[in-house]
């Protein structure tokens, strides 16, 4: 359904991802792990044109995922973004619908109706009329992931949304993963977690410029495997 093949990626001739391929069903929630500095994110924005890649063919449903980019939500990592910004919690959802209002048309009564049930799924309709830049980083994060509920995606890749949230933004994520997961979208997620969070993954890409393994929590996490990646400063998290 979504393939990546011989994926490669260079910074001014410094390789970053280096032939990746894998192929994922949908239904599935992957989990992307690797150290720091290994090319998660920059594995994401070469997958959806952000950045060019030097080499390597996407396809979804056997079409370039570049021309099917509305099928895609994508929340990219956190530090990358600048929130002084000032945009109400509720025009920062409504920007997912942009593209099916057109930006110079009032939002549609669906469309309205769609954000707000985005924001309640993710327990931040209460703030809907807040600047985002008065928010949490949880919250903040959690008006992210509304903001991707209402693109009504099919793809949805998250760049560490764990990083800095709260136990209760924690278990919104969880909960609206496993949402989509059984409505039949495909969610990659990149994070470093190694824990107990990742046993909810059905599958795990570990990375560090290629692919070191890919498979199930037990074929990826061996204490080879990991070793692999992150070398010998890291102690695996068993149970
Ligand atoms: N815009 C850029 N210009 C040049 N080099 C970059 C750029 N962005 C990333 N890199 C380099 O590419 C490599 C991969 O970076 P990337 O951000 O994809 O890693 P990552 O796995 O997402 O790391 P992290 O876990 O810290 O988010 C790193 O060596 C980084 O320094
Ligand atoms: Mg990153």
């Amino acid at each position: 359904m979504l393939e990546v093949l011989h994926l490669a990626v260079n910074y001014r001739g410094v390789c970053a991802v280096e032939d990746v391929s894998f192929r994922l069903e949908a239904g599935q929630l992957v989990g992307i792990i690797g150290p720091n500095g290994a090319g998660k994110s920059t594995m994401l924005k070469a997958m959806l044109g952000l950045i060019p890649a030097s080499e390597g063919v996407i396809r979804y449903h056997q079409r370039s995922l570049k021309d099917q980019l509305a099928r895609v939500a994508y929340i990219p990592q956190r530090s990358q973004i600048d929130w002084d910004y000032p945009i109400a919690v509720k025009n920062v959802v409504m920007m997912a619908r942009t593209r099916h209002t057109g930006w110079f048309r009032s939002p549609s009564r669906y469309s309205q109706e769609v954000v707000k049930s985005a924001l309640m799924r993710v327990g931040m309709w209460e703030f809907k009329d807040r600047q985002i830049g008065e928010l949490s980083g949880g919250q903040q994060q959690r008006v992210f992931l509304a903001q991707a509920l209402a693109q009504e995606a099919e793809l949805f890749f998250f760049d560490e949304p764990f990083v800095g949230v709260d136990k209760k933004t924690e278990a919104v994520i969880f909960k609206v993963f496993d949402e989509l997961k059984h409505q039949g979208k495909t969610l990659l997620v990149v994070g470093h977690e190694l824990g107990e969070v990742s046993r909810q993954y059905d599958r795990f890409l570990l990375i560090n410029k290629h692919i070191i393994a890919e498979g199930t929590r037990s074929q990826v996490m061996t204490a080879e495997n990991i070793q692999k990646a992150y070398g010998d400063n890291v102690i695996l998290l068993r149970g």
